[in-house]
């Protein structure tokens, strides 16, 4: 099943079922994020807008990208904001947003899906302002290494979602190619002890 189908059928049960990676996620945004307030924002595969309601508290406007249909659909029905604008687009494409616009660019738990991680941060910087952030937060890969990936449940078993692994350094080398520096890096885990494999890596990198 492609990446876009999969979102499709996962996206009536996204917000609701059991999901530690998306609740971590969702705390490791804010955590990073409040400590700025932005002007405009644009959030890369934004899905049914866990975030954007968040991000709302600290940005003037958002523009959420994402290819999935009925994730958008979920979006557009629990947020009704003039400061945001939800648009289907695959992001393996250009993206159609004016150079410069973005104060800053998230990106959760969407990269893993995608394979060509430079296009990504060259798309990225085109679109920030000059000191413009980059926040990135994915499943470790460590957790990939032990094989873990997106997957939910459906009548008819478990649907895995293609996803590619990218290293630590994929993301570095990334940005270094693209001129973006590396800020902030973070791991996050389960529990307090932080005994097991860190569940979430996150990043905030800057033009
Ligand atoms: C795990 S969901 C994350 C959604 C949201 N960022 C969150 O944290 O809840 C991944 C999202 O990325 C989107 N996505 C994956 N590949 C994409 C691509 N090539 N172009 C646009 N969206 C994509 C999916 O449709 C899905 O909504």
């Amino acid at each position: 099943m492609s990446i876009e189908k999969a979102y499709n059928s996962w996206a009536d049960q996204y917000d609701t079922n059991n999901n530690r990676t998306r609740d971590l996620d969702k705390q490791a945004t804010i955590e990073t994020l409040s400590k700025y307030k932005f002007e405009n924002v644009l959030e890369l595969g934004c899905g049914t807008g866990k975030n954007t309601q968040w991000l709302l508290r600290v940005a003037a406007s958002v523009i959420g990208l994402d290819f999935s249909q009925e994730m958008l659909n979920k979006a557009k029905t629990k947020i009704n904001d003039n400061r945001v604008s939800f648009r289907k687009a695959d992001l393996n494409q250009s993206w159609e947003i004016e150079d410069g616009f973005a104060d800053l660019i998230t990106s959760s738990l969407t990269l893993e899906h995608i394979n060509n991680l430079e296009h990504i941060f060259r798309q990225a910087k085109g679109k920030l302002r000059s000191n413009g952030l980059f926040f990135i937060c994915e499943l470790h890969p460590f957790k990939h290494y032990s094989g873990s990936q997106a997957k939910f449940e459906t009548e008819g078993g478990t649907q895995e979602l293609e996803v590619y692994t990218h290293h630590i350094s994929d993301y570095i080398n990334a940005a270094k190619k693209c001129d973006l520096t590396l800020v902030e890096v973070k791991e996050w885990f389960d529990g307090e002890t932080q005994n097991e494999l860190p569940r979430l890596v996150s990043f905030v990198f800057r033009k």
